[in-house]
């Protein structure tokens, strides 16, 4: 993945913990290199291993922490570093997960190696929908909680997110209901 997720997972650790525990973590994930490149690809083996050293640092599951970072990544990466993005996918909760299935169209026009999941919108209604994340990686589904939680957050709209159909062993989609 491209080197702003790693970025961002440094970012949450360090506001979160400090740097120690920042150093601990890269230790353990066996990272020689100081410093991730924004708009490197780097392999998503990276990425796991951030997220299974922290887990060890931390004492918490692997899934807390994803969830955590899809909470920090709409929180303050996207809001921070993609204002304008965010601003043009929607104003309401409704209006941007209308929308989320096209975002990372925009998004590979400026990172041209982004392998994004597929989102897709199904049985819309006033306060709820489904969304179907599919996506080649495997254990991502707390990270799309936890961004879902964060767009709940970041519209000022309590939200209820349900993962209410995991991916089987064979599927790579997961399908959530969202309520707000
Ligand atoms: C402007 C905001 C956003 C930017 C710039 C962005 C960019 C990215 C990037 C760079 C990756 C790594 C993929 C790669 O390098 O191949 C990624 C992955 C991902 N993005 Fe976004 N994203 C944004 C917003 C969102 C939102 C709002 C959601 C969902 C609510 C989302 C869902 C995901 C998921 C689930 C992945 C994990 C990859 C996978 O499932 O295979 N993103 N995104």
């Amino acid at each position: 993945m491209y080197g702003m997720v790693n970025q961002a997972i440094e970012q949450m650790v360090l506001r979160a913990h400090g740097p120690d525990v920042w150093r601990d973590i890269q230790r353990r994930a066996g990272l020689t290199v100081e410093g991730f490149i924004s708009n490197e690809a780097y392999p998503d083996e990276v990425t796991y291993q951030l997220v299974g050293a922290a887990s060890e640092c931390l004492g918490q599951p692997a899934e807390r922490i994803l969830h955590a970072f899809g909470e920090h990544w709409v929180l303050h990466t996207a809001r921070e570093h993609y204002g304008p993005m965010l601003a043009a996918t929607g104003s309401t909760l409704p209006e941007f997960l209308e929308h989320l299935p096209r975002l990372h169209d925009r998004v590979v026009l400026i990172y041209p190696k982004l392998m994004p999941p597929r989102i897709e919108v199904t049985d819309r209604a006033e306060r709820s929908l489904r969304l179907h994340y599919t996506s080649t990686r495997p254990g991502l589904a707390p990270f799309m909680g936890g961004l879902l939680s964060g767009l709940g957050q970041l519209f000022g709209t309590p939200t209820k997110v349900t993962l209410e159909r995991p991916r089987g062993a064979a599927g790579g989609t997961d399908i959530f209901r969202v309520e707000w």
